[in-house]
């Protein structure tokens, strides 16, 4: 029997990379998020993906993708993003809303629906895509740190209280990836205020870097446990420390 996967925000970047790469490891990928166009021409273009139309903000929506799945091994909560970059002072309270209810909540939602298939597949592992944002705060970064903070600290609480169970619970915490969508989202779709994210960064890491990590934690033998990798380009040696090279 195949091992299935089910990757949370599998439209674009990090989570279209994933779905991507674990289908040609074997796996049988059911890929779901919110714009069903995209999904349904990578499952076109790859064979052993399955697309499901799923808004991790939705209990209902979560709870039709549970229903559908006879087995599920893999669950990458990888579906979220930033909004914003205000200061405290000047955040608004519906972006903080929106990014604790996807990156949190979300994970949440699809955390304890699936859970019972990862323990009962017996050798279940979940990951939970952070960001060094759920590490360590940045000027402007208020409320996506904060919602990071929030997923980091559910995932060691998760790991804890799972002892026992035939589950592994992996966080993977990547810096700087030049991923279609993430500065776009964050800037509201000013294309030239994402580019500006990037700039002069000799090589920041690709959505491809961060699922080649991933399919390396979920394929070690049943017993290793990769708690936390933090993956990082060269270029950035810490939050504030980007190496760019100018014009
Ligand atoms: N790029 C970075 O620098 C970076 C660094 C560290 C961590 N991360 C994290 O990595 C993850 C993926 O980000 P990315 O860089 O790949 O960004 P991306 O290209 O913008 O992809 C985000 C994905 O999340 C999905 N999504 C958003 N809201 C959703 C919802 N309510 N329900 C279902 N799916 C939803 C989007 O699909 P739909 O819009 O079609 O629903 C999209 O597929 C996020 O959790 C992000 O915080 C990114």
């Amino acid at each position: 029997m195949k091992r299935t996967a089910v990757v949370t925000g599998a439209s674009s970047g990090i989570g279209e990379a994933t779905a991507r790469r674990l289908a040609a490891e074997g796996y049988d990928v059911v890929a779901g998020a919110r714009r069903r166009d995209r999904l349904d021409a990578l499952a076109a273009g790859t064979p052993g993906i399955t697309p499901v139309t799923l808004d991790v903000t939705s209990q209902e929506s979560v709870n039709a993708l549970a229903a559908s799945l006879g087995r599920c091994d893999v669950l990458v909560n990888n579906a979220g993003g930033a909004l914003g970059l205000e200061s405290v002072a000047d955040g608004r309270l519906d972006d903080w809303q929106r990014m604790y209810d996807t990156n949190v909540l979300g994970s949440l939602r699809l955390t304890q629906a699936l859970l019972p298939k990862l323990v009962e597949s017996g050798d279940g592992v979940l990951v939970m895509l952070t960001s060094t944002a759920g590490l360590v705060s940045y000027e402007g970064g208020g409320g996506y740190c904060a919602a990071k903070h929030a997923q980091t600290s559910m995932t060691e609480t998760l790991r804890l209280e799972l002892v026992g169970q035939p589950v592994r619970v992996v966080e993977i915490a990547p810096g700087m990836v030049k991923s279609e969508g993430f500065a776009v989202t964050r800037f509201r779709g000013d294309e030239s205020a994402a580019a500006k994210v990037y700039e002069g960064v000799p090589g920041p890491l690709s959505a491809d870097d961060v699922a080649d990590a991933i399919a390396w934690c979920v394929t070690r033998p049943a017993h290793v446990n990769v708690d936390r990798l933090v993956i990082r380009p060269r270029a950035q040696a810490a939050q504030h420390r980007v190496h760019r090279v100018s014009g």
